[in-house]
């Protein structure tokens, strides 16, 4: 294929641009822009591991306009204060999910949104306590309307992004600020986290960015996944799956965070092919996830293949190695649990106009409607 058409293909439908150079390209693929596309799974491996130190220091999750958020130990002890506070808050309220997932799902809804609404909703007060000022709240409502959601950016023209860009960036920095001043506590929120980090005032416009990092995990990632597992539940034959191999089949066919880039350090080769540093070598979760080697029938969704467990190595929804992400075993048990109460006395109704995904920085399932119906004798007070 000439370059210059194999660039047009890849900007217009880059999913189909790979699904049809793989896996006759090999393990690698060269992207527009000189970016190597890494779709073998020893080798995506090995970069994001970054053993040998050949990469520049790099997490997508802590990455700012300024570059790289850190110094590493901070950024280790983010992860970790999110985390636990994330696990307390999730324990304490599981069992609101049954209302949610009625308020929000029954008698029917409109996806992705409908996804990311009821996990942000689920998880708003952990994000922001609710005693926090109700105009901070209400921006970060915004946030995950004009920028989370599957094809916001593109409703809105670049004027209006760049504008709402700069209140956020000005109004979190502010929030932060104020956090900051009244000291460390314990966290009652994932702002109070960030603004806890060690570190001089002047990062205060770097701990906002990471800030929206966590908005964009909860509302967007952990939402995707949930939507991801209901489209390929609603739009294959029933299964008796548990929602737990569900999850993790609809992240292995259509990972969230489809790509990962890295900055080599130096020249050197990844799987045969050399790099320079003004190369991107980028990760694809999304072949490694359908290498055929690793994986039998890779482009089925068969969600009984995780009944036994499974070999992890050509799995990687959530990154390998350092930057592995903070929040992976619990994202999995929230998506299950939401996915549990759903099914809970209901089959799935879909209907959907486009089959194809939504692609940006997260890959997004397409736009249908769902109407969870309830086998007959169940919950009769669903009826009314
Ligand atoms: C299904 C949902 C999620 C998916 C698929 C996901 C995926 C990922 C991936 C692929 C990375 C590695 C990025 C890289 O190597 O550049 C990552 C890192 C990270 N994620 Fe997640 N994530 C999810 C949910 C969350 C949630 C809910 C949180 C916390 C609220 C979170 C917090 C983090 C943090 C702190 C890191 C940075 C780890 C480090 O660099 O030390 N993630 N995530």
């Amino acid at each position: 294929m000439a370059v210059q058409e194999s660039i047009i293909q890849f900007r217009r439908d880059p999913l189909r641009f790979l699904d049809q150079a793989f896996p006759a390209a090999g393990d690698t693929l060269w992207l527009p822009g000189r970016q190597l596309c890494v779709a073998g799974p020893a080798a995506a491996r090995a970069v994001l591991a970054n053993d040998e130190g050949l990469y520049q220091e790099h997490s997508d999750f802590f990455h700012t306009r300024r570059g790289t958020f850190g110094p590493r130990s901070v950024q280790v002890q983010i992860g970790r204060s999110a985390r636990s506070l994330l696990n307390a808050y999730l324990a304490a309220h599981a069992d609101e999910l049954t209302a949610s997932v009625r308020r929000d799902l029954v008698p029917a809804s409109e996806w992705p949104d409908a996804g990311n609404w009821l996990v942000y909703r689920h998880l708003a007060a952990v994000l922001v306590a609710p005693d926090s000022p109700v105009r901070l709240r209400r921006m970060v409502d915004e946030i995950v309307e004009r920028a989370v959601l599957a094809g916001a950016r593109e409703r809105q023209s670049r004027l209006r992004r760049a504008v709402f860009r700069f209140r956020v960036a000005r109004e979190l920095a502010q929030a932060v600020k104020q956090r900051r001043a009244r000291g460390a506590g314990q966290p009652a929120d994932l702002l109070d986290v960030v603004a806890g980090a060690a570190g001089p005032d002047s990062l205060v416009a770097d701990l906002a960015e990471v800030f929206l990092s966590f908005v964009f995990a909860v509302a967007g990632s952990v939402g995707f996944t949930l939507g991801w597992s209901v489209y390929l539940l609603g739009t294959n034959p029933p299964t008796d799956a548990e929602p737990a191999w569900v999850v993790r089949e609809a992240l292995r066919l259509w990972p969230v965070a489809w790509m990962l880039g890295r900055r080599p350090a130096r020249p050197h080769h990844v799987a045969g092919v050399a790099v320079t540093p003004q190369d991107l070598v980028v990760v694809c979760p999304y072949l490694v996830h359908r290498h055929p080697r690793y994986w039998d029938d890779p482009t089925s969704f068969r969600p009984e293949r995780w009944a036994t467990g499974h070999d992890q190595q050509a799995y990687i929804p959530f990154g390998w190695g350092p930057h592995t992400c903070a929040a992976a075993s619990l994202s999995l048990q929230l998506v299950e649990d939401i996915l549990r109460t759903l099914l809970d006395g209901r089959r799935l109704t879909l209907t959907s106009n486009d089959h194809r995904p939504c692609v940006g920085p997260a890959l997004a399932p397409p736009r249908f409607r769902l109407s969870p119906v309830l086998h007959s004798a169940a919950m009769p007070n669903e009826r009314r």
